[in-house]
């Protein structure tokens, strides 16, 4: 499923792992671009009604999953978004091949010294953190990288403020769009 949107209408697309702070970058860079902000764990929840842990509790990860992917398949293929993913969406190809043919994918790189230190503000909120021990949690960090490879561009985010990135990502994009436009 392509659509033939030039490169300057095409949505961008926030990947990475788990408080990365995908969210928080992409509402500044929808800002700065004049665009629309979507963050696809949000509109899940508003259709739940409920957080993702609830979610996960009452009706399975299956669930959460397939919703997931009606969200991304929908608004991958709208212009002039900026779309914030939760860390797992990449892992399914479908959602990566969407993404990548129809959106420009940046992905929010972070060490794992400067992530774990995070941890403990994410947990009760990520239904896939809990009850792993941090062995298991680094094992899945490094998993997830293999997906998150496929990408557009990337940006390693340890000790750089969200202002920054925003503004790197913005600067690349501009650059981008003038180059091939
Ligand atoms: C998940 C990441 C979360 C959310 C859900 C599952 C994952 O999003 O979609 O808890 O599997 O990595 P964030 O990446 O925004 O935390």
């Amino acid at each position: 499923m392509i659509n033939s949107l030039s490169l300057r209408e095409k949505s961008i697309v926030f990947i990475g792992f788990m408080g990365v702070g995908k969210t928080t970058v992409a509402k500044l860079v929808a800002k700065k671009l004049y665009r629309d902000f979507v963050d696809i764990d949000q509109e899940i929840e508003k259709e739940y009604g409920m957080p993702t842990t609830e979610i996960f509790k009452q009706f399975g990860e299956e669930s959460f999953r397939e919703k997931e992917k009606e969200y991304v398949f929908h608004y991958s293929l709208q212009p002039l978004k900026v779309i914030a993913l939760g860390g797992g969406a990449f892992i399914r190809e479908d959602i990566r091949n969407i993404c990548l043919e129809n959106n420009i994918v940046f992905y929010l790189d972070i060490s794992w010294e400067s992530w774990k230190d995070r941890l403990h503000m994410l947990v009760d909120s990520r239904p896939i953190l809990q009850n792993r021990s941090l062995d298991e949690i680094e094992k899945l960090f490094n998993e997830r990288k293999n997906f998150y490879r496929e990408h557009n561009s990337s940006l390693k985010t340890d000790n750089v403020s969200v202002e920054e990135v925003a503004d790197y990502i913005i600067d690349s994009l501009k650059l981008a769009w003038e180059l091939y436009s």
